[in-house]
């Protein structure tokens, strides 16, 4: 299964979006450089589209070739969304980098975000390591929230690789951010995020409790299903052979 979060451009959207966060541009002081601004953040969203496209289709072939060899899919869905320029805009304030295209590819690494959701916690490091023998992908930083998870109880592999991508007059090195998880992980990460931006007369500190014990019991549900499901899988290949 395959969901895609949103087109890779929505140029009606983008106008929209432009428009109103123009102001924001501080060193365009002509409508030739705010529209040739416009121009490089259309093709930097453009590219990083083109990134997603090839890790998703190196994960799917991944994922396909399990099937084949295993009869075991390590993934359960992907998402994957490009940055909105909106939120880009936001992010090279708040970090205090230049407003533009040219500093945003230098300073911030999830421009382009792939999230892989994986039926069991090995899957999630079976992934991870095909992913990294790939000659053409790079890893870039790497942060395991499942082997140290946040405070909060969040759980997560993150990586960030960057992957060449062919365009007709050059090759682009982009960074894609895959963030790789259990389907229990992205459960319980869709549930705080839910109440700590969406639900705001409800303030996350009420269920900060609840929210760590459902971690540690979502954890010890995964790992009582992964040891059936390497019963199961081992007797079907003792089976096989
Ligand atoms: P930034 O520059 O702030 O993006 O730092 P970073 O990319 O180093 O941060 P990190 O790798 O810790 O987190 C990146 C992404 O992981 C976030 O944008 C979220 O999507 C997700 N994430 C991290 N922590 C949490 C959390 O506590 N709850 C949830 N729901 N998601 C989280
Ligand atoms: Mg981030």
């Amino acid at each position: 299964m395959y969901i895609e979060r949103k087109p890779t451009i929505n140029l009606a959207e983008l106008k929209k979006e432009f428009t109103s966060n123009l102001g924001e541009i501080e060193y365009a002081q002509s409508s030739e450089q705010a529209l040739e601004e416009l121009f490089n953040f259309i093709e930097l969203q453009h590219n990083y589209a083109a990134a997603l496209e090839e890790i998703g289709t190196k994960l799917k072939i991944l994922d396909d070739e399990f099937q084949v060899a295993y009869k075991h899919n390590p993934i359960h869905h992907m998402e994957k969304r490009v940055k909105e320029f909106p939120s880009l805009i936001k992010k090279l304030g708040r970090k205090g980098f230049p407003l533009n295209a040219d500093s945003a590819k230098k300073n911030i690494q999830d421009i382009a975000g792939m999230r892989v959701v994986c039926n069991y916690l090995e899957d999630v490091y079976t992934i991870e390591k095909l992913l990294l023998r790939q000659a053409d992908v790079k890893l870039l930083k790497r942060k395991d929230y499942i082997e140290n998870p946040k405070l909060n109880g969040y759980k997560s592999l993150h990586i960030v690789v960057s992957i060449p991508v062919f365009l007709a007059e050059s090759v682009q090195v982009i960074p894609v951010e895959i963030q790789i998880r259990t389907i229990g992980m992205d459960m319980w990460a869709s549930l705080e995020h839910k109440l700590r931006y969406k639900n705001t007369h409800v303030s996350t500190e009420q269920y900060q409790e609840k929210l760590k014990e459902c971690s540690i019991e979502i954890t010890n549900v995964e790992q009582k299903m992964q040891e059936m499901n390497d019963e199961i899988y081992q007797d079907e290949t003792d089976h096989l052979l």
